[in-house]
């Protein structure tokens, strides 16, 4: 199996963006956490884009693969209804679609804490940091 770990805009600079929020380990550091977790017969596929299209497009590649998606779609949780039309394709083809956030975006600014990704969501984690996406990982490779 290979798992889809999506990532949305300004995630690709973890580690020296807000690190009071977002702490101070980078992708790279996130992708050998989880490549350290991965069982055996799991591929880990990170990736991070700036895009809305580009990231609409990877939820189609899911489908298309049959991968389980772990997505932080980071300011297009809180407005993108195209992101969440595309989650909802992953989600009605039977695979698991966990939406982390690194930060806890209740405990932030009211504009975060709307999602419109969480309707179409198997589960959220927020709040715990990197953390989060290992938990995801192990409730998308369980069983
Ligand atoms: C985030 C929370 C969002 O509100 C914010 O826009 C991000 C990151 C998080 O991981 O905590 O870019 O998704």
């Amino acid at each position: 199996t290979r798992v889809l770990v999506l990532n949305g805009p300004n995630l690709g600079r973890l580690g020296s963006r807000e690190p009071d929020v977002y702490g101070a380990q980078d992708l790279e550091a996130l992708r050998a956490l989880l490549e350290g977790d991965a069982p055996d017969g799991v591929e880990i596929d990170l990736r991070q884009t700036d895009h809305e299209g580009e990231i609409i497009g990877w939820m189609h590649e899911a489908v298309d693969t049959a991968s389980p998606v772990i997505v932080n779609p980071a300011a297009f949780t809180h407005y993108s209804y195209g992101l969440r039309d595309a989650a909802a394709l992953v989600s009605k083809a039977g695979l698991p679609l966990v939406e982390v956030h690194i930060s806890n975006p209740h405990a932030r600014e009211s504009f975060r804490h709307h999602s419109t990704i969480s309707g179409v969501a198997t589960g959220v984690i927020a709040g715990f940091g990197l953390e989060g996406y290992r938990l995801a990982l192990r409730a998308v490779t369980a069983g």
